[in-house]
């Protein structure tokens, strides 16, 4: 069966059963609270919520879809037998059950005709086996998924096994929306691997937080039953067709077949990279197809972290200039008929722009890395962050200054990053439009969180220098940062002289000067306050607390405080720092406001 064939099938059997051929919507999504389209119930979510009508949208209670998805929470996982960044979803759905009743004629049904259209659709249409289903076996407030069981069972599919809620119960996706248990089934692979191939959900309930918060079931969230219930359903199409096609992995199916050829065609390249590439290139035009730019915020941020990955080892594996435009064209050819919004120059024409920005930041990192001999895993990933260059490829340009960091190190550091992001990323979805968000430090951007790096940990070194100059009478009364500036306020009963002004700034930039490391140990909170850490008398900490010092070790530091972090690497990341503004804001109290450059 070829890939345009499983396409049409899906499509039919589901319209002659009544539903509606919706299209497939952009992989930037309309809901603010997602940054791309990770499956086909996105677009159909107001319809799940009982904001829009769909027999007056679509003249029918239940659609079908080919979804363009993106997912990036499996990216290290591309390269392997399942995992894409971009796929296509198949699915059916349906919005008008009404709870006690059969299916109604027109098209509203629910769990029995959504797990025997599946059934039906796999084993008679496809003819392929199912290996074995998974069902809900029940959590507080959600009961065991009883009647799943007894559906399957007098189907005659016997091997069904009963799974939690971080397994088989999907959504919300964002901030709040419909969710409910599922169902998923798997068939195995020409290799006898099971894989899971669709996954069926019964959205029933309405749930006002996030999916984290569901599942650590936050008490002040709560499910309620959804307004109009209703099935989401979900097959993975590469994965369908692999199997279908009888290999490994959809990297040998038609729709890699071509480009793949075309990779190996360049030399010796590990197959996990040429993968990785074949995986980049689809995903990167179909991103750019729907209006995504490269940039340093959100879905932006997305399409440039993939394309400087197909930079990098276009770089590395010293392919020629053609190599890019090569893929993309068969790329394009192979996916034309199904999606003929894709447009060829125009993608090219973003990856040459792309492909200048990522020299001139080649070129800054060779720089950078010149300068240092002996970098730490922080200071790595900070120069990483900044200038979108990988740590395989920082090695290659200067093995002496990375000699200190292990793969291992600085993965660490990228998951401490990626961590504070998805924090950041949830505090999004509520509203405020911020990667970074810890009260004191705020942050719109990756460009903008580096600002904010360099201005918290000037912040340290300031109130140090301050202590330093006028006596330890100087404690911290508050402090505020986003990218432009950072503010400090701190018990003081005069106005500064001009010369202390001066002397303050000169400290902190001498500091800056000597390229001193920042870094932390975590300790209980007497120990803590032992090492003569300052800390903010007005906040309440925990047991065990961070101490940021700035200094080769915490016993010579220039500067320690208790803090949750996160600094740049070494201070001579800060830039040059200057005092903007210093004033009271009385009772004792003055405030500074403070730049770096
Ligand atoms: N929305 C469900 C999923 O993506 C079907 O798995």
């Amino acid at each position: 069966m070829t890939a345009q064939e499983l396409r049409d099938r899906f499509i039919n059997y589901f319209t002659k059963r009544g539903h509606a051929h919706v299209p497939s919507s952009s992989l930037l999504p309309d809901d603010p609270s997602v940054l791309l389209t990770t499956a086909g119930m996105q677009q159909f979510k107001p319809y799940f919520l009982g904001d829009l009508d769909a027999q007056k949208d679509f003249g029918s209670l239940s659609t079908v879809s080919i979804q363009k998805s993106f997912r990036t929470s499996d990216i290290e996982e591309v390269g392997d037998d399942t995992h894409l960044t971009f796929f296509e979803m198949l699915g059916n759905f349906s919005f008008g059950y009404k709870p006690g009743e059969p299916g109604s004629s027109q098209g509203g049904y629910f769990k029995k005709e959504a797990i025997e259209y599946a059934h039906q659709f796999i084993t008679k249409e496809l003819g392929l086996e199912i290996s074995y289903v998974t069902v809900f076996k029940g959590s507080p407030g959600v009961e065991k998924d009883n009647e799943s069981i007894k559906i399957w069972s007098d189907l005659g599919v016997k091997n069904i096994k009963e799974e939690g809620i971080e397994d088989v119960f999907w959504g919300p996706t964002g901030n709040s929306g419909p969710c409910g248990p599922t169902t998923e089934i798997y068939c195995k692979n020409a290799k006898g691997e099971d894989v899971e191939i669709w996954n069926i959900v019964f959205n029933q309930f309405l749930y006002n937080g996030s999916r984290e918060d569901l599942i650590n079931q936050n008490p002040d969230k709560e499910l309620q039953p959804l307004q109009t219930p209703g099935i989401d359903t979900g097959a993975g199409f590469e994965r369908l067709l692999t199997i279908l096609q009888g290999k490994d992995s959809p990297y040998e199916t038609e729709l890699f077949e071509g480009v793949m050829g075309k990779i190996g065609s360049y030399g010796e390249i590990p197959q996990k990279t040429q993968r990785v590439l074949a995986d980049h290139i689809r995903a990167t035009a179909f991103l750019i197809t729907d209006g995504v730019r490269p940039s340093n915020k959100e879905a932006g941020y997305i399409l440039r972290r993939l394309m400087r990955r197909v930079l990098a080892h276009q770089n590395k594996h010293q392919l020629p200039k053609e190599f890019i435009s090569a893929l993309l064209s068969l790329t394009t050819q192979n996916y034309i008929e199904a999606y003929p919004e894709l447009k060829l120059s125009e993608i090219e024409a973003i990856y040459q722009e792309e492909h200048k920005k990522f020299i001139a930041a080649l070129e800054k990192a060779t720089k950078e890395l010149s300068k240092h001999s002996d970098l730490t895993a922080q200071q790595a990933f900070s120069i990483s962050s900044t200038l979108g260059i990988s740590f395989d490829l920082m090695k290659e340009i200067s093995p002496e200054a990375l000699r200190g960091v292990s793969q291992e190190d600085f993965d660490t550091e990228f998951k401490k990053h990626q961590e504070l992001s998805r924090a950041g990323a949830e505090k999004k979805f509520g509203g405020h439009g911020l990667i970074l968000d810890t009260g004191e430090l705020k942050a719109e951007n990756e460009e903008e969180l580096q600002k904010v790096l360099r201005l918290h940990t000037a912040t340290h070194l300031l109130q140090q220098a301050l202590r330093d100059v006028l006596g330890p009478e100087v404690g911290q009364a508050g402090s505020d940062i986003n990218s432009k500036r950072l503010r400090f306020d701190f018990t003081f009963g005069r106005k500064l002289e001009d010369a202390e002004k001066q002397e303050v700034e000169n400290i902190v930039n001498s500091i800056i000067a000597k390229n001193l490391p920042v870094k932390f140990e975590e300790m209980g909170q007497n120990e803590a306050k032992n090492t003569g850490a300052l800390y903010f008398f007005k906040e309440k900490y925990p047991e065990k607390v961070k101490v940021y010092y700035v200094g080769e070790n915490i016993q010579s530091a220039f500067s320690k405080e208790f803090c949750g972090g996160p600094h740049v690497g070494s201070t001579g990341e800060i830039g040059k720092f200057k005092i903007i503004k210093e004033e009271s804001i009385g009772s004792g109290k003055r405030r500074i406001k403070a730049a770096v450059e």
